[in-house]
């Protein structure tokens, strides 16, 4: 079998995509758009929406796009924009579930639980509900499906002070596999993108204090943080048929940080 690794071969794809605002959503929502996918665009900033297809549709106008007022914390929202997305364009080929939001930085018992629920609601259950809603979407429409939720380096490991965020993203690389297991022999793929520290409004805070970015960048062997468009080639990839056999799996695009053994004789090499 000879797979397809054109990126024409998203050419009229319908890809579902949260959390577009901005950031990574952003960034392969705009590479899809060049792409000539019909990109549906979900997120609770749909301003921010709008400026993700701008430049876009400033070179064509006929690009097909569509923007919804997602909250993905709310199930009828959720199944609103899958249904919605069906009722346009008749079906759904491809997924990519990334809306999120960051906790605040203490230990875990003084994160209270409002903040614990609000975190995990948008961060876990926001994926667990754009799952229950797609995949029968893609079943029912299409012959198959694929998805790609995006985790986060604190989904494979951990890490102080960020307890909520933790749980929840090792949540999405559980749901991630679950959802893999249930839907294989139905042709759904599903996986999951294991961003390391990515430039964005989610981390622009940080990155502009020296006194974070200094200790943030030390953990990166390529020193640097990410720009979002550096999370594109690898989402493109798990969303193609160039991934036709890779179902379940967890991708870190991370700068190295995740592979380093972390120990003090060492770190003074
Ligand atoms: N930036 C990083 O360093 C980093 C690292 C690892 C993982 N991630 C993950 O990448 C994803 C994208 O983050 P980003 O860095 O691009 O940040 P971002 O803040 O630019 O993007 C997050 C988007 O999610 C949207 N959103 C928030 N709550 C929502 C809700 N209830 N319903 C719908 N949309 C909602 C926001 O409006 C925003 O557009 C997140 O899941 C984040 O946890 C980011």
């Amino acid at each position: 079998m000879a797979q397809n690794l054109q990126l024409t071969q998203f050419l009229n794809k319908v890809v579902l995509i949260t959390g577009a605002a901005g950031g990574i959503g952003r960034a392969v929502a705009r590479a899809l758009l060049e792409t000539g996918a019909i990109v549906c665009l979900g997120d609770v900033n749909t301003d921010g929406c709008e400026e993700t297809v701008q430049p876009y549709l400033e070179k064509n106008k006929s690009a097909k796009h569509l923007i919804y007022a997602l909250d993905v914390t709310n199930a009828s929202s959720v199944k609103g924009f899958v249904d919605i997305v069906v009722a346009t364009f008749g079906r759904i080929d491809c997924a990519f579930n990334n809306a999120g939001i960051l906790s605040g930085s203490k230990p875990l018992a003084d994160v209270d639980e409002i903040e614990y629920d609000k975190v995990v609601d948008i961060d876990m259950k926001g994926i667990f509900l754009c799952l229950k809603y797609e995949i029968p979407a893609m079943i029912n429409t299409g012959d198959k499906g694929v998805i790609v939720n995006t985790s986060s380096t604190l989904g494979i490991v951990g890490d102080k002070l960020s307890a909520a965020y933790i749980a929840a993203k090792h949540g999405v690389v559980g749901l991630t596999r679950a959802a893999a297991m249930d839907y294989a022999d139905q042709n759904i793929r599903v996986n999951a993108l294991a961003p390391g520290l990515t430039q964005t409004a989610m981390t622009e805070h940080w990155l502009a204090d020296p006194k974070y970015q200094g200790p943030l960048l030390s953990n990166i062997p390529m020193k640097r943080p990410a720009m979002p468009e550096e999370m594109v080639g690898m989402t493109l990839f798990l969303l193609s048929d160039a991934s036709s056999y890779i179902t379940g799996h967890v991708m870190t695009v991370d700068g190295g940080m995740t592979m380093q053994l972390k120990s003090k004789l060492r770190s003074e090499y």
